[in-house]
């Protein structure tokens, strides 16, 4: 069956991430696939997730199926987390999904099944695999204008005028924070203008949410979801733990959709989950559900997280500072207002190779830098090479 078969080829972050496994250099830097790197450069299992699988491990007494949905306090933790109180919990369904990208796969699919009229508009430029699961149902999809280049911000009137042609049912995908890959983020306006355009015309917002804890912190990257979910009937969201946990291979996701219907849209869910994998992984939600269910581990979790964001923040602002010496030139500023873990640097695919090629510094190949890679010892070997390269 497969002798005359051409495989799909990889996105260029899954090709990335080989390439850099296939470099012999010692001194190579990685900069690509979107892990969290402490400033020595290692992804450690976090402090509060060690100490939650100890209390798991002592006291599961059963690896039996738990159900189609996934663990009901998860769930609950999750919409807490993401929603806190903006909408009641009978206006919330969900379901756990394996990782974030098994989230946005249930909420497209489903849309496609209801919908199947629906276009999906994605921001310019996106993740690359929103364009690819949403080709691989067969849905409609659309781009709306949203990176300026030449400011490092928001085509604000461009992405406004472009969703205006959204009808009633159609998706649009935002990045709840942290966009990727542009750094740019959604404002509170932009949000509100946002809200004010779905309830006009009743297309639904789609938000997804990888990053949260990343960008301005726990609270404030999850203020656009919210703002949505208190102004409009139907909103979709696809969450992930991989990030903000660390959890990244052990596939946590969640998908909650604000709704007036809650026991039909479970009822749609939980059927989705059963043909697509039937139940969802346990281990890391659980990890989650017992660390937002304990007010120490929390605490401890909560801290943790902010250190890896201030920690981020860090590296935009030193990477700002080697590159305004390097350069003489604030070309690169954007760098330091951007959020989260990637800036769209703005080289081209030339650039990129010579980058990798010359200096053994991976990026992804549209100019996407993940500010985490960096740490204080590459920093000013990164700048000079940027420098030199982008010049
Ligand atoms: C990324 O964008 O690098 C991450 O979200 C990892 C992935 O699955 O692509």
């Amino acid at each position: 069956m497969f002798e005359t078969v051409t495989p799909p080829e990889p996105d260029k972050i899954i090709r990335l991430m080989g390439m850099f496994a296939a470099d012999a250099r010692t001194d190579k830097v990685d900069l690509g696939v979107g892990v969290y790197r402490s400033p020595a450069g290692t992804t450690p299992v976090m402090e509060a997730v060690k100490k939650a699988e100890h209390r798991i491990w002592a006291a599961q007494e059963s690896k039996t199926y738990v159900g189609l949905r996934g663990d009901l306090g998860f769930l609950d933790a999750m919409r807490r987390l993401i929603l806190g109180e903006s909408v009641p919990a009978d206006r919330v369904a969900g379901a756990g999904t394996p990782g974030g990208t098994g989230a946005v796969r249930q909420v497209l699919e489903t849309v496609h099944r209801l919908n199947p009229q629906a276009t999906v508009w994605i921001s310019d430029p996106t993740w690359p695999n929103h364009p690819a699961i949403i080709d691989h149902l067969g849905q409609k999809r659309r781009s709306y204008r949203y990176y300026d280049a030449t400011t490092g911000g928001i085509d604000r009137a461009g992405m406004m005028a472009d969703l205006a042609g959204a009808g009633r049912g159609d998706l649009i995908l935002l990045h709840g924070c942290c966009h990727n890959p542009t750094g740019a983020d959604l404002l509170p306006d932009d949000w509100q203008e946002i809200a004010a355009l779905c309830a006009r015309t009743g297309a639904i917002p789609f938000v997804d949410m990888a990053y949260q804890g990343f960008g301005a912190g726990l609270e404030a990257d999850a203020a656009g979801v919210r703002l949505l979910a208190t102004a409009l009937p139907e909103v979709l969201i696809a969450a992930s733990c991989s990030k903000n946990f660390g959890l990244y291979r052990e596939r946590v996701g969640t998908v909650l959709i604000v709704t007036e219907a809650k026991a039909a849209a479970e009822g749609v869910l939980a059927g989705m989950n059963r043909q697509n994998f039937a139940f969802p992984p346990d281990h890391g939600a659980r990890v989650v559900q017992e660390i937002l269910g304990d007010e120490a581990l929390g605490a401890l979790w909560r801290g943790e997280l902010e250190g890896m964001r201030r920690a981020m923040e860090g590296n935009r602002r030193a990477l700002a500072v080697a590159l305004r010496a390097a350069t003489g030139s604030d070309r690169f500023g954007f760098l330091a207002a951007h959020r989260g873990m990637f800036s769209l640097i703005g080289a081209t695919p030339a650039q990129v190779d010579r980058l990798r090629e010359d200096h053994g510094i991976y990026l992804v190949g549209d100019g996407r830098m993940n500010v985490a890679g960096l740490t204080p010892e590459t920093i000013p070997r990164v700048a000079r090479a940027l420098a030199e390269v982008l010049a």
